[in-house]
């Protein structure tokens, strides 16, 4: 297993599927563009849907990208798991590879082994995989061109193996890829009633593309069967770091002494920690994509979020605002891959800044009354 930095896994995730000639994209906003279905981009395909629904087409089958994706609101919400598990967060990045009518599962399922098995060379043994329970083809594809032995490729029959946008457009079965952390932490395996715990992490998942759900539920075909893939770049960044929390890797080292340093918190392994450090990226980037703190939609989700990070930081020990001083820390970590977050910092900053004193007069108002 090869040590990477969160930076070089990105890159070379992105490298090998140019090799396979997909095409490299850039992420696109966390505000879909044309999509009035979806609150944030929660993942690679949006900026594809069109693409995949057949009503928009580009000049190449495949691509690939590293998409940022916040699930803070909507369908995809990981808002109140965000610093108790060991693997979700309000923003995250995820690592995807696509292909519009191009190869489907056997490709996909080949280029992902390769690339876990050859390229960052994870041992075999170590993974496992889910299958929609009745896709036999993609269980003949585990099992005999990558040799997956039967009980390590396991059926679900629930909405976990059949993916969806939201309540309508494409969706299909798919074929999640699960890393073992080891016996000393606790969960079973994908299925199992210990499935929710943090022993074996899903690390990508394979959607098969096939169907464009309606209002009315139901599902017509799509013009051209597709393959649609989304691996967490911080979730396969801790394996190829050894460590077992997403916010042990590099990025989240760098944030959490930050976070600690502006909210003077004394105990290193205090959750709240996890929490801010979480909260300024998502916050951060949607800033930088133009959402602005307010009492409805995307706007109010931002703001509840702001308002979650201040709490954590004034449980940990933080006078005053302190939020907004995270975006240097943050630019640090990921300034290079985004280099529209150094273009913003004063804005970011300033927005920041006037949220969490307008929420601090606020909590100091509230509190006056209750003494009174
Ligand atoms: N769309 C799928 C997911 O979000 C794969 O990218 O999991």
């Amino acid at each position: 297993m090869q040590h990477m930095t969160t930076a070089q896994i990105r890159q070379q995730f992105l490298d090998f599927f140019a090799s396979k000639q997909h095409q490299v994209v850039p992420s696109s906003s966390l505000i879909p563009g044309n999509d009035a279905t979806l609150l944030f981009n929660n993942a690679g395909m949006v900026q594809f849907k069109d693409v995949f629904l057949g009503a928009e087409s580009r000049p190449y089958t495949r691509a690939t990208s590293s998409q940022r994706c916040v699930r803070a609101g909507g369908k995809h919400n990981d808002l109140e798991n965000v610093g108790y598990t060991a693997r979700h967060h309000t923003f995250f990045e995820m690592l995807g590879n696509f292909s519009f009518g191009d190869y489907f599962k056997q490709d996909a399922i080949k280029f992902a082994w390769q690339f876990l098995t050859e390229e960052v060379k994870l041992p075999k043994e170590k993974l496992l995989v889910t299958i929609y329970h009745d896709d036999e083809e993609a269980f003949n594809y585990w099992s005999n061109d990558i040799g997956l032995p039967a009980d390590r490729i396991i059926r679900i029959a629930t909405a976990d193996n059949f993916w969806s946008m939201g309540d309508t457009g494409p969706c299909g079965p798919c074929s999640e890829i699960f890393y073992d952390h080891g016996e000393h932490i606790w969960g079973g395996p994908p299925g199992s009633p210990e499935e929710d715990g943090d022993r074996f992490i899903e690390i990508w998942n394979l959607v098969f593309m096939q169907y464009n759900r309606q209002n009315d539920g139901t599902m017509l075909p799509l013009p051209k069967q597709s393959v649609d893939t989304g691996m967490g770049l911080e979730r396969i960044a801790a394996i190829l770091q050894g460590v077992h929390s997403n916010y042990e890797i590099d990025l989240f080292k760098g944030l959490i002494a930050a976070a600690a340093s502006v909210t003077n918190a004394q105990d290193m392994d205090d959750k709240s920690l996890r929490v801010v450090a979480d909260h300024i990226r998502s916050c951060a980037f949607l800033i930088s994509d133009g959402v602005m703190p307010s009492n409805e939609g995307r706007g109010y989700v931002l703001r509840r979020i702001i308002r979650r990070a201040v709490r954590h930081g004034n449980k940990l020990g933080a006078q005053g605002a302190f939020f907004y001083k995270l975006v240097a820390a943050l630019i640090e970590q990921m300034g290079q891959a985004y280099p529209e977050l150094a273009k913003q910092q004063e804005i970011i900053e300033k927005v920041l800044r006037i949220e969490e004193e307008q929420f601090g007069k606020t909590l100091e108002r509230g509190f006056a009354i209750l003494e009174e």
